[in-house]
């Protein structure tokens, strides 16, 4: 695992993205496996400038994301479907015909067919990932086993209150769509960035010593041939990483 430790989130960001563009450019047609929250909006600044700027080809690329809060329509501004398009999709000219999101309202149980049937005929090339305070990816909760394919997740009060503020003046949903913990290790590729000191406790788990635990899903990370992680020196202070750690 690769550790690269940045003065700013800034920073990372803009080293996420080269890293991005440069799966892109070695195969024109790259599935990439994307991520909400606010941690990978400057890798989107990033990436958006480079295709305004004809430095990237998105025309062949494919993208599919983690996760989506249950009930939620597609044109809800808290959906992740509405941030994916705001945020990226729309200003890099990917149509929807070339992603593929859980979709809040549909019934589970046929959208979590179309989910796995994806899965299993497309491998994602690099897989973009950020951590919930508790050590969550996607929405794979801390838990007593790991997850493999598509499945709904309970959040916990934790991951409700984080996130609470991307719902003003309503209800935060309970349950969501998750890529399960399964799909996201055999991504080709996988490129976690976090930043700032409240995600210390989850990034320890990856970085230090320790367990690999469905009580900490991040930590799986461990165990994944090509493994990126882009941090910030604030979220680095307390932490000693571990043998196997490669930092750059
Ligand atoms: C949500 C998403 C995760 C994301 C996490 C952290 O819970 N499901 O994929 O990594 O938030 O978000 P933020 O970057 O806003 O801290």
């Amino acid at each position: 695992m690769k550790l690269i430790v940045s003065e700013s989130h800034g920073q990372s960001a803009k080293l996420a993205a080269g890293q991005i563009e440069q799966c892109i450019q070695n195969k024109k047609d790259a599935l990439l496996g994307l991520a909400t929250g606010e941690t990978p909006v400057p890798v989107y600044e990033q990436l958006v400038l480079a295709h305004k700027q004809g430095r990237v080809d998105f025309s062949r690329v494919r993208v599919t994301n983690l996760d989506e809060y249950q009930g939620l329509e597609q044109d809800d501004p808290c959906s992740y479907y509405h941030f994916m398009r705001g945020n990226f999709l729309d200003a890099a000219d990917i149509p929807d015909g070339r992603f593929t999101i859980p979709k809040g309202n549909a019934e589970p149980a046929a959208e979590l067919r179309r989910l796995n049937a994806f899965a299993a005929a497309n491998v994602t090339d690099l897989q973009l990932l950020g951590v919930g305070v508790n050590g969550h990816v996607g929405f794979n909760e801390p838990a007593d086993v790991f997850q493999d394919g598509y499945h709904i997740v309970e959040l916990t009060g934790e991951t409700k209150q984080s996130n609470a503020c991307y719902f003003p003046g309503r209800e935060i949903p309970g349950k969501a769509f998750t890529m399960g913990v399964g799909n996201i290790m055999r991504a080709r590729e996988v490129v976690l960035i976090a930043f700032g000191e409240k995600k210390t406790s989850a990034l320890r788990h990856v970085l230090e010593q320790g367990p690999v635990t469905p009580r900490v899903p991040v930590s799986i990370l461990k165990f994944h041939p090509n493994c990126t992680i882009y941090v910030d020196k604030a979220l680095m202070r307390g932490i000693t990483p571990g043998p196997g750690i490669e930092v750059l």
